[in-house]
């Protein structure tokens, strides 16, 4: 998953949830143990939508990113 979105008019409904749900446990069959999501320290949706359901929010990572081409990425 790169960009979770969901339809504005169709927010707050489990939507994403269920998504990220099926997708977690799809990947745990694949004896995958941990996945990690990254967001925009300014997106305060996204925030609080990653750090509900029992995830946890980590400070002790940081993240440094190295532009490769001519294409900046946020
Ligand atoms: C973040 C996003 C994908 C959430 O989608 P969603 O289908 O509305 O999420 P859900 O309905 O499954 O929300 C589950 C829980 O997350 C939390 N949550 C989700 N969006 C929230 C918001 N805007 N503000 C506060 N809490 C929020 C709530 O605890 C919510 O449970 P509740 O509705 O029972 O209170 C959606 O807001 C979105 O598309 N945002 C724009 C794109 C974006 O920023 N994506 C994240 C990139 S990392």
């Amino acid at each position: 998953m790169y960009h979770v979105a969901v339809d504005p008019s169709w927010r707050r409904r489990g939507i994403a949830t269920a998504l990220v749900s099926r997708a977690q446990s799809e990947l745990a069959k694949a004896n995958i143990r941990r996945v990690h999501a990254l967001m925009l320290s300014g997106n305060r949706g996204a925030m609080q939508f990653w750090t509900a359901g029992g995830r946890r929010l980590r400070e002790d990572v940081s993240l440094v990113s190295c532009e490769l081409g001519a294409t900046t990425l946020n």
